[in-house]
């Protein structure tokens, strides 16, 4: 009997991790095709940045090894982990690309036009400041760019096909971390305009601008993207000197994504906008606090050098642990590929549950 349930219970946590945080990919094309979705654009940071930052001249990169050992041909790209981002794992579900390119590429071709390109720049904000701080895209920026891509758009496909293009694509938007992590903490500018409440107000109010804008360009699908529990990342805890989770860093994330929640509201009934949202706060707490559900193992380190402080220029030519698939963090701030699958699990749900319903 002992042995019976032993095998059982070996069984199934072989079969979990294909249950939790997998991704239906036949459905989502199914759903896709039932709304016309043929295209997905993403503004953020490097939660969703495939290497726009390689075109710039800022030390904010991840173009080197280990970075994308676990992409194909195991090759670096500029994506802050060790293979594929959340983004791309949703552009597969919907069956154009494995790997959306940035728009900054040089050599974008017609396909990544038609079905959708990155915007988002690692260390970029909601705040332009944010973005200055490390000579990256500001949001502001990347909706300029987003001006240019629809123009191109136009050329290869004409005016009317480019604009319901559009009108059917998906947007993701995914950042924040930076305004609290390289700005509000380092940086004295902010903390002596605003107390941490008024900052968070407005960082919100930001957000809610620039979805003004999208819904002007003709967008009319968002998908945003919470902040993670920032104080369950590796470096969080190493600065604070803590072995679990710094509940401090914690509430500030939830008490933004509150507010940012808010503002949503606020946009679907004013702009008449589909507006999804995905709780990545409540996915790394429930991946920290359940590794077993989605089949990791380390959650307390990063993959990369010593797990505790390395990411970015200070993860270059670092030894790896042997199995990133196991860890929820790549480097000591962002999460491994198989973190992001998880993530664009759930935002696949709040796409057909909040967006296609
Ligand atoms: C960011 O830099 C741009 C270009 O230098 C400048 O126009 C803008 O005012 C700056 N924004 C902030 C918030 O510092
Ligand atoms: C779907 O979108 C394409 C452009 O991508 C457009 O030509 C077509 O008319 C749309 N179909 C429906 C049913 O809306
Ligand atoms: C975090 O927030 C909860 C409820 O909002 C509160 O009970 C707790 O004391 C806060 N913890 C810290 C460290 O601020």
């Amino acid at each position: 009997m002992v042995t019976r349930a032993v095998v059982l219970v070996v069984a199934l946590a072989a079969v979990m991790p294909l249950l939790t945080g997998g991704i239906d990919n036949k459905q989502v094309k199914l759903l896709a095709t039932r709304f016309n979705v043929t295209c997905v654009v993403v503004f953020g940071d490097s939660s969703v940045d495939p290497g726009n930052n390689n075109y710039i001249a800022t030390s904010m990169k991840g173009n080197f090894l280990p970075y994308g050992k676990d992409f194909f041909r195991g090759r670096p790209t500029g994506r802050f982990s060790n293979g594929r981002l959340a983004t791309d794992f949703i552009a597969e579900a919907l069956g154009y690309t494995k790997a959306i390119r940035p728009f900054l590429h040089k050599r974008l071709r017609p396909v990544d036009i038609l079905h959708g390109v990155s915007f988002a720049s690692a260390a970029s904000g909601y705040d332009e400041l944010t973005a200055n701080l490390s000579n990256v895209l500001p949001l502001s920026k990347q909706l300029e760019y987003f001006r240019e891509y629809k123009m191109r758009l136009r050329r290869l496909v004409g005016a009317g096909k480019a604009e319901n293009i559009i009108k059917n694509s998906v947007a993701v938007l995914s950042m924040g971390t930076n305004d609290f992590l390289e700005n509000y903490y380092l940086e004295p500018i902010r903390p002596k305009q605003y107390t941490l409440e008024q900052y968070q107000n407005y960082l919100a109010s930001c957000m809610s601008d620039h979805v003004k804008t999208m819904h002007g360009l003709g967008v009319t699908r968002l998908v945003v993207v919470g902040v993670p529990a920032l104080g369950c990342m590796p470096l969080v805890k190493t600065l604070m000197n803590q072995k679990t989770c710094v509940e401090k860093y914690n509430n500030f994330s939830s008490s933004f994504n509150s507010k940012l929640q808010l503002k949503l509201d606020v946009a679907r009934k004013t702009l008449g906008m589909k507006i999804g949202y995905v709780d990545a706060y409540g996915i790394f707490r429930d991946a920290v606090n359940n590794p077993k559900k989605y089949g990791l193992i380390e959650t307390s380190k990063g993959c990369c050098g010593t797990g505790t402080v390395e990411y970015g220029d200070t993860c270059k030519g670092m030894s790896t642990c042997a199995d990133a698939s196991k860890y929820v963090f790549w480097d000591a701030v962002h999460p491994t590929e198989r973190m992001y699958e998880i993530i664009a699990g759930q935002a696949i749900d709040s796409l057909r549950k909040q967006l296609m319903a």
